[in-house]
């Protein structure tokens, strides 16, 4: 089940850390490939031997040992996982992870992963309820919203006081590395990010749109199994790893991209903000500035993207859009749901601070044709989460 998966398991030094070598056998027995980061208090308890002989990999603790990182560096290893697992992580380790410190090679290549984290914390009872590490744990879920906390259990504790800090049964964390694949055999289709509509050689019309929401979509969707193909337009932030790139420029080029890909696609998620106009003319040489005091500029209507999709005889099952509004949100919104003939359209309302376009955070309101779901301000990833989550619970 965990097959092609490479799970890093970082251990750190509590007395948890004897769950690890059970967690490791359990790895490989799911499929995957494991290696092994321990800090130093995680040696205390147990051999780096008992690792590397049930990973079959050496295990690593050195941040500036020459010979380590003449074979997997530390910079090489933070890429190499396709799931990276702390168990146990200690309040000291969180504490750490939180100041962002890189003092050790465990700390270190989180500092340097984009990778999944899951985090399995086992600490005394008061450890764990302490202000200062409820408080390192709260800063840490801002920071890192896509980071899975798993447990602690609440129990009998290793050192004979009853409470919440009991590292998570490595059973119970192998079937979080698992989600299930409720997408497994569907393909997305998301555009995502601007267009930009040239002027000349060197000038554009164009807008703010940075994809980070169509990203949030794309890793929500790929963790549940799905192939997903993203199109995206010019200064998109790098997609996902294992999405499909098709990259474009103008919304005539946009269109084209989405036709060639749609007899394949189960669902359509129109992310991208689209240019509503280009220039009606594209000069092949640079423009040059008149005597005149004004300019003025004639633009014609680009193709509507979304609505071409959903009145396409090869129409996917879903077509989901999305809707920046600055006023009358959900009137606009519903409007835009029945004129493109989509299934659902995702409503943002870009005259809140601090949500929306560009932003790190987003509120939305999903309107459908017989019902509605409110989605309050998180970061982009959870909002993308939950906006899968709603669209499965709807149609699968
Ligand atoms: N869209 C599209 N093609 C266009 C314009 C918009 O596919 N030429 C899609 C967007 O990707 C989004 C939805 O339509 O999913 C709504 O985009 P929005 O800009 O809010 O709506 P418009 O139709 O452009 O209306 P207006 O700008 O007047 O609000």
């Amino acid at each position: 089940m965990l097959h092609n998966a490479r799970v890093l398991v970082g251990i750190s030094g509590g007395i948890a850390a004897y769950k690890s070598a059970h967690l490791v056998r359990l790895l490989k027995k799911a499929g995957a490939e494991v290696r092994v980061v321990m800090t130093q208090g995680a040696q205390a308890f147990i051999q780096p031997l008992t690792l590397q002989a049930l990973s079959g990999n050496p295990v690593a603790t050195d941040l500036l040992d020459p010979a380590a990182e003449a074979g997997m560096g530390h910079i090489e290893l933070a890429r190499w996982p396709t799931h990276i697992v702390l168990a146990p992580a200690t309040a000291n380790l969180i504490a750490r992870l939180n100041a962002g410190m890189a003092d050790e090679l465990l700390p270190t290549l989180i500092l340097a992963t984009n990778k999944p984290v899951f985090i399995a914390p086992a600490m005394n009872q008061q450890m764990w309820q302490a202000p200062v590490t409820q408080a390192n744990i709260k800063n840490l879920q801002a920071m890192y919203p896509s980071w899975q906390w798993l447990g602690p259990d609440a129990g009998e504790q290793a050192c004979g006081e009853v409470g919440a800090g009991r590292m998570l049964e490595p059973e119970a964390i192998v079937e979080a590395l698992q989600p299930a694949q409720k997408l497994a055999g569907k393909h997305l289709l998301i555009t995502s990010g601007p267009t930009r509509e040239a002027l000349d050689p060197v000038r554009f019309i164009s807008n703010h749109s940075s994809g980070k929401m169509g990203n949030a979509l794309a890793s929500a969707a790929l963790r549940l199994g799905a192939k997903v193909t993203m199109i995206t337009g010019p200064g998109h932030l790098p997609v996902p790893a294992g999405v499909q790139q098709v990259a474009i420029t103008s919304a005539l080029n946009m269109l084209q991209a989405v036709q060639d890909k749609l007899a394949s696609c189960d669902w359509f998620i129109g992310c991208a903000a689209v240019a509503d106009y280009r220039p009606a003319e594209v000069s092949e040489q640079k423009l040059k500035k008149g005597a005149e005091d004004e300019l003025s500029l004639q633009l014609v209507k680009n193709p509507d993207i979304i609505a071409t999709v959903g009145q396409h005889p090869q129409r996917p099952s879903l077509v989901v859009g999305f809707a920046a509004e600055s006023e009358a949100l959900l009137q606009y919104g519903e409007q835009k749901l029945k004129r493109k003939g989509l299934d659902w359209i995702v409503c943002n309302d870009i005259s809140q601070p601090g949500i929306a376009m560009n932003a790190d955070d987003n509120a939305v309101t999903i309107i459908g044709h017989s019902s509605q779901k409110v989605l309050s301000q998180a970061s982009k990833q959870k909002i993308g989460q939950q906006i899968i989550d709603f669209l499965i619970e709807q149609t699968l």
